[in-house]
């Protein structure tokens, strides 16, 4: 929360004019908290002042925030009340602890075919429920890199959840991001749509498609790394900010330095690692099952949970 000194907007900030103020504004940068939270770089690029200038108004911004410390009891409360997105599966909720949960980033990772979209498409249809039936009452941002976003499969699955298809299709904001730039944009650029919208999911199928075949290489992996890093960075502070959930798919490749047991490891490295709040592996079982094994959570324990692909969407 920004107190203290009088500054309240970030016109109050040294070196921030109306007009200086408008550009942060249209690019999502609207408050305070939002400012200290930049670095000087980022405000010199969005308003083309000066490096100096800009350092000097995110210092001012730190100044004037204050950070709240809540007790353990207080966290709790609220995390209670997390939104929770219902994947119409009721064994995969249990094992998410009520299904997909907002603020964070959920990661499914698995082969082909496993049905990482197909998921995303159902969570695109759920979350634009009222939250008495599973949803966050909101709408969603899809970033496709694939070309695989399917109008279709939305109608079918929104119709058997008993909606309206063509209302469920306007509310999917749909990016199709054919570098990985794109998607970096897509998502730098998201803060204003996010607000008018009401977007609570930001969908990115698939995170590291367009990443893995524009870096390749050992060279060229520092580079792919910190851009990452930062694509992902932005992502958390978007669900924090406006209280959404992320949905991110991945590939997988085989790990030979796993011997013993499934070889199947998800690609990204440590940095998506440690990025995702929940990450999901998800394997093809007969016919239109699938297995999906929570494999890393905060709060609930490793589990696996079995599901089904139906024409109607995912089903237990
Ligand atoms: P990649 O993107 O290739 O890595 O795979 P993915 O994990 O995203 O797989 P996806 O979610 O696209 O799942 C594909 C599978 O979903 C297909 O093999 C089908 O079994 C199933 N599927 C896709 N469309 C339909 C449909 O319209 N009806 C039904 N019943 N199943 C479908
Ligand atoms: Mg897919």
């Amino acid at each position: 929360m920004a107190k203290e000194k009088g500054v309240k907007e970030i016109e109050d900030l040294p070196g921030i004019g109306p007009t200086t103020a408008e550009k942060l504004k249209a690019a999502g940068y609207e408050t305070i908290d939002r400012i200290a939270a930049s670095t000087p770089s980022e405000l010199s690029d969005i308003t083309g002042m000066s490096l100096e200038a800009a350092k000097k108004a995110v210092d001012a911004a730190k100044q004037a925030t204050t950070l709240e410390f809540s007790t353990a009891s207080e966290i709790f409360e609220t995390r209670k009340s997390l939104g929770r997105i219902s994947t119409c599966a009721s064994s995969l909720d249990e094992m998410l602890g009520g299904g997909v949960e907002a603020k964070g980033i959920t990661e499914v990772y698995g082969k082909f075919a496993s049905g990482k979209t197909q998921l995303g498409f159902q969570l695109c249809v759920n979350v634009q429920q009222p939250v008495d039936k599973g949803g966050l009452d909101g709408t969603v941002l899809f970033i496709d890199t694939e070309g695989t976003f399917r109008p279709e499969r939305i109608e079918s699955i929104a119709k058997a959840a008993g909606m309206d298809p063509k209302k469920a299709l306007e509310n999917i904001i749909v990016v199709r991001a054919n570098t990985s730039d794109q998607q970096i944009l897509a998502v730098e650029r998201a803060d204003k749509t996010i607000k008018e919208r009401n977007i609570k999911l930001i969908v990115v199928d698939s995170l590291m498609s367009l990443f893995r075949s524009e870096y390749p290489g050992r060279g060229a992996l520092g580079e792919r790394q910190q851009k990452l890093n930062a694509h992902i960075h932005k992502l958390q502070s978007l669900a924090d900010t406006h209280g959404l959930a992320v949905y991110i798919t991945n590939q997988v490749m085989d790990n030979p330095a796993i011997l013993f047991g499934d070889p199947t490891t998800p690609v990204g490295g440590n940095i998506v690692a440690h990025a995702a709040t929940t990450r999901l592996y998800m394997r093809k079982s007969k016919e239109e099952k699938r297995i999906v094994r929570l494999v890393d959570s905060p709060s609930m324990p490793e589990a696996e949970a079995v599901i089904k692909i139906t024409p109607n969407g995912i089903r237990d």
